[in-house]
């Protein structure tokens, strides 16, 4: 039996069916693993039911098959050990940031007097570099900074896990990119367990250890779990020179162009068991990619020419 922090086994969701139509099992026989302070993106094309996933693994929403345990337990509705945040902010717009925050911590911590709460809530506010707005309100606030104000409020109850549903995928490329960048020193810094859904191929090779491929529903599975084969303390600005990069990056594009698709025929694959997925390690044991030359380096026909 697996050992991991968080186990999500054999999980089926099936809607019942609409008057007069019939009910749609989403995903079936999910399962896999999170261990303590790892990093997990869920990859998937739309409809697949990684969304319906993230709330049943929230509490939000029950499974009709399996179970998911967490620290040894199995869950049974929402708790404060596991926050949310949402593609879209999700922000009291009456409260202020810093209103917003205290409100989640007031939740966790009841007895705790207005200035011990006022203080934990600025070392958030502080984290995500909110310092200086924390009285504005939500409709003061641009898309980047109250999505910032939805992760400082999730980080802020100090949450066993952070679940995430798309949390950038509403935002400019600019803005996500900053974000990212945080979310990366945050998590490196608090060793945070996380669970992001993602449909950024980049995104997920930047901030995950380890990547769920999901196949396209009715009855969608995990096809594969793919290991980051990038080292850690990598970055937006650096991640492309990695041998390893366009392997990685190769692999989930053609999970998302092609096999999320066809996999309904792995699935008769005799070596294919839901309990176990594959495992891969894209780049490992495969002939090095050559990282790319820093800028500025000749190219190198360059270098040889004239020799
Ligand atoms: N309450 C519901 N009742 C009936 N069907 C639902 C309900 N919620 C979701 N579904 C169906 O379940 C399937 C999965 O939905 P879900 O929102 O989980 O997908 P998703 O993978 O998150 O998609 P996206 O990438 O577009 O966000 C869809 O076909 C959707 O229509
Ligand atoms: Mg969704």
């Amino acid at each position: 039996m697996s050992t991991s922090h968080i186990r999500i086994e054999g999980l089926r969701k099936t809607f019942p069916a609409p008057r007069g139509g019939v009910a749609v099992t989403v995903f079936d026989q999910v399962w896999f693993g999170i261990e303590k302070g790892e990093f997990v993106c869920l990859i998937g094309h739309s409809g697949c039911g990684k969304t319906t996933l993230l709330n049943i693994l929230a509490g939000l929403d029950e499974s009709s098959g399996g179970g998911i345990v967490v620290n040894g337990k199995e869950i049974t509705g929402p708790s404060l050990d596991r926050a949310v945040i949402f593609q879209h902010h999700a922000l009291l717009p009456w409260l202020t940031v810093m209103g917003n925050v205290a409100f989640a911590v007031r939740s966790r911590h009841s007895g705790w007097d207005n200035a011990k709460v006022r203080a934990h809530c600025q070392k958030y506010i502080d984290l995500v570099h909110l310092t200086g707005s924390e009285m504005k309100k939500p409709s003061q606030l641009s898309g980047g900074m109250k999505q910032r104000v939805g992760i400082a409020r999730a980080l802020a109850i100090e949450p066993d896990i952070l679940l995430m549903d798309e949390p950038f995928s509403a935002l400019d490329a600019l803005t996500r990119g900053s974000l990212q960048d945080e979310l990366v020193s945050i998590c490196a810094a608090t060793q945070q367990t996380s669970f992001m859904i993602t449909h950024d191929i980049d995104e997920a090779i930047l901030l995950a250890d380890k990547i769920v491929l999901m196949s396209n529903g009715p009855e969608a599975r995990v096809c594969e779990i793919v290991e980051n084969t990038l080292p850690k303390g990598r970055t937006r600005k650096d991640m492309h020179r990695h041998p390893h990069y366009y392997p990685m990056r190769n692999h989930l594009l053609e999970f998302l162009v092609n096999r999320a698709n066809s996999f309904k025929t792995e699935l008769s694959d005799p070596g294919y068991d839901p309990m176990h997925p594959p495992v891969t390690r894209p780049g490992v044991g495969q002939p090095a990619a050559r990282p790319i030359d820093a800028p500025g380096d000749p190219l190198p026909e360059a270098k040889t020419a004239g020799r």
